[in-house]
């Protein structure tokens, strides 16, 4: 039977809305449709692209319709959030999962980029996926996503270009994966997490260096190796993404790619987790959808560097 999505576009989403940074300047919505729609067209998937005028409609559809659909996408561009009518979640409590998968996602990272207000809007609010400052990539992955597709799939938009290098960087107490806080964290080991990577930096062409550290130092040491060795950076600086200046600081000195990546979502849950030093120094950010979000920030990092389209010092 042919899956179907439901695509919620804010109309606001096409315009400058303070979400939406150099990714999303040529953005339109019938470009978004249209890019959408040939995906779904390859993966036998059925989409349902809807324009939503103001937030509430949004809420509407999404609890009147949401259980139809496999899986359903919002961009909500400039709307006025309905997280905010509804209350910010109880702190310290993880999202309640969802039976229908909804991304959220952001073409630009400008809702994040520099200012100290930025992360406190890191996040969905919305469910179960986060993805921003990829511009129209970012919605086809959360199609695959929701399509569960491998990272590449036979026609993925992805030109493998050669002597890629990218490194994968986890921060304390993600040694403890598949033990630690399963009910949040999944039961994926990092073993098995560093393995899945591999394969999948292998299919998509990439040279991986998958690395983990509890010491801020040391994540530090390879952010600055990274500058003359690898052209882009995914970094779940777990706890340290909340502390770190250090690591803020040395992503800024490195000009390669840079994903922010969580598995789950920090913003809906104690609010010592809602602030991100990381998320100002990077290109953009993949959070709330489990370990699976790895495979995703790799995809995004092949598009991104195949494409050629952001700057990347070692090129
Ligand atoms: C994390 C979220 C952080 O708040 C936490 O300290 C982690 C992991 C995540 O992947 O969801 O250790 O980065």
């Amino acid at each position: 039977m042919k899956a179907s999505i439901l695509f919620i576009y804010g109309q606001l989403s096409e315009h400058s809305d303070g979400s939406s940074g150099d990714q999303s300047e040529s953005l339109t919505s019938s470009a978004v449709r249209n890019a959408a729609e040939a995906l779904c067209a390859e993966t036998d998937t059925r989409l349902d692209f809807r324009l939503a005028d103001d937030g509430k409609q949004i809420l509407q559809w999404l609890a009147r319709d949401s259980g139809n659909f496999a899986g359903v996408i919002v961009s909500p561009g400039g709307l006025p959030r309905p997280v905010t009518a509804a209350g910010p979640p109880p702190a310290g409590r993880e999202a309640t999962p969802q039976p229908t998968p909804v991304i959220e996602v952001h073409p630009g990272n400008g809702l994040h980029a520099g200012s100290g207000a930025a992360l406190s809007t890191n996040e969905s609010a919305w469910g179960s996926g986060f993805i921003c400052g990829f511009g129209l990539d970012g919605y086809l992955a959360a199609i695959r996503s929701i399509r569960s597709q491998p990272a590449v799939t036979g026609k993925a938009r992805v030109r493998k270009r050669k002597g890629l290098k990218v490194y994968v960087l986890n921060g304390p107490n993600l040694n403890l994966l598949g033990y630690r806080e399963p009910k949040i964290y999944g039961n994926t080991t990092l073993d098995e997490l560093g393995r899945h990577c591999l394969e999948a930096a292998r299919q998509l062409g990439l040279e991986l260096r998958f690395l983990q550290s509890n010491h801020e130092g040391e994540l530090v040491e390879w952010i600055q190796e990274a500058i003359d060795a690898a052209q882009g950076i995914i970094i779940n600086a777990a706890a340290y993404t909340h502390t770190s200046i250090a690591i803020h600081d040395a992503l800024r000195a490195y000009a390669g790619s840079k994903i922010e990546l969580h598995i789950s979502n920090p913003r809906r849950r104690e609010p010592f987790r809602h602030w991100s030093y990381v998320a100002a120094a990077v290109d953009g950010i993949v959070a709330v959808l489990g370990t699976a979000g790895y495979g995703i920030s790799l995809q995004l990092m092949a598009v991104m560097l195949a494409d050629g389209s952001r700057k990347s010092r070692t090129q």
